[in-house]
């Protein structure tokens, strides 16, 4: 007779599940470049003061990865508007070293391709010793360009698609003998800047889920040919444990957050702009149309409705700092628009935010946010006590197919980048 049971495939299932350092209900690790993280979450970068070296290096001390943006992070500097480059770089630098004082935890740089001082940044950051470079809006085609020998920066490009990932390896690996220590696949659900065009936003075919099985699909053969693992992270609309279980189900080794990040007490932004996250409903979420070219996901509020309506705020272009922005055009200028709002004056300037923002309803400490994620991780699991509905998982486990939890678990195989 068929039985559904057979124990040992019961047993291995449960072998299968065990992580390194043997708890089944934890999370897994992310191994990522020359570096192991506890947990697999990375803070997303969020650019004009947002995610500065205080909320990175308590991301970092939390056990996750914490991120500096490169995005105006010297919108405070005196000479910002005179001298662009040297004001950014030297915040920048001193956010990294400050970040690395605080913490012995993994800290990151996230910067846009479509910045203006994009070279000068990278360099710093790779001077500095930044573990990771975070590389979005934009394909960072010739990002090893700027590594030299010796150098133990890893370079993580944002994409959103399959194909950008396979461009980006085919012209690395060629170019400069290089893979990149991990991708991170942003979806339309993101906060900031999206990847997409306005008609694709609520298409689902290009729901994240989508997103990252392209992805994975597309590196598998990579992955064979060279001999290595390239993680690969999802993020946008990634809100509690229970998502993050659902991705690493998936094949995912980790997960870029935003979103939760700011609403912490941590998090580098005023106080009125994280108490706009917990007021907002659903439908003060909105998609506009960023000077910087692309369609940008943002709380609504009357600076943006009277953009939307036609009104055009005079201004002199003081930073430049998007190479794809035309001040002559342009209704209002985003570098001062966002760092009005970074300072709580949000009549302003906006605030981006993630298509789960309204779902914020209160601000935490990052170590309590990173305990309810671990909770909320482990609450979804299919054996938790605290999930009837999953338990059905395990009870009809099939002889020759165990469930969602198949697949080897994406971690275990160290990463290489080949250099
Ligand atoms: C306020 C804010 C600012 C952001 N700024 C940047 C940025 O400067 N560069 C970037 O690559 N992504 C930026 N993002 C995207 C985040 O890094 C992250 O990938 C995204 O928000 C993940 O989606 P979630 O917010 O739903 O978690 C920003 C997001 C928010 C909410």
């Amino acid at each position: 007779m068929d039985t559904p049971y057979k124990p040992y495939k019961v047993m291995l299932f449960f072998l299968k599940l065990k992580t390194d350092d043997g708890v089944f209900m934890n999370m897994p690790e992310l191994k990522i470049g020359h570096h192991t993280s506890r947990l697999p979450i990375i803070q997303g970068g969020m650019g004009v003061g947002i995610s500065m070296s205080g909320l990175a290096s308590a991301v970092a001390n939390a056990g996750g990865i914490g991120v500096i943006a490169g995005a105006m992070v010297g919108i405070a500097e005196k000479d910002v508007s005179t001298d662009g480059v040297a004001a950014n770089c030297r915040a920048l630098t001193r956010e990294i070293r400050k970040a690395k004082e605080k913490t012995n935890g993994i800290i990151g740089v996230n910067l846009m391709v479509a910045l203006t001082h994009f070279a000068e940044l990278v360099k710093t950051a790779i001077a500095e010793k930044a573990d990771l470079i975070f590389a979005g809006a934009g394909l960072p085609m010739d990002l090893p360009a700027f590594l030299k020998k010796g150098d133990r920066t890893g370079l993580v490009p944002i994409i959103s698609s399959g194909r950008a990932a396979a461009l980006i390896c085919k012209r690395w690996f060629q170019r400069y003998h290089y893979l990149p220590a991990a991708f991170v696949v942003e979806g339309p659900k993101a906060g900031g800047h999206l990847g997409f065009k306005p008609d694709q936003l609520d298409n689902p075919t290009f729901c994240l889920e989508n997103l990252v099985q392209d992805v994975l699909d597309e590196l598998r053969p990579i992955e064979a040919a060279h001999g290595v693992r390239i993680p690969v992270i999802a993020a946008g609309g990634v809100y509690d444990g229970a998502d993050i279980r659902r991705f690493l189900e998936m094949g995912a080794s980790g997960v870029q957050m935003g979103t939760r990040f700011v609403a912490t007490y941590e998090c580098d932004a005023d106080e009125r702009f994280k108490q706009a996250y917990v007021d907002a409903q659903k439908e003060d979420l909105m998609v506009i149309k960023s000077p910087v070219g692309l369609p940008g996901r943002a709380l609504r509020n009357t600076f943006l409705e009277d953009v939307a309506s036609g009104v055009r705020r005079a201004f002199k272009c003081p930073y430049h700092c998007v190479k794809t922005c035309d001040p002559k055009t342009s209704p209002y200028c985003i570098g001062m628009a966002l760092a009005m709002a970074q300072q709580g004056k949000l009549k302003n300037g906006f605030a981006f935010a993630g298509a789960n923002a309204h779902r914020v309803d209160k601000i935490v400490s990052v170590k309590e946010l990173m305990k309810e994620l671990e909770t909320g991780y482990a609450m979804a699991a299919p054996w938790s006590h605290k999930n009837p509905a999953k338990q059905d998982l395990l009870l009809n486990v099939k002889p020759n197919a165990l469930g969602p939890f198949d697949a080897t678990p994406s971690n275990s195989t160290p990463v290489q980048a080949i250099i």
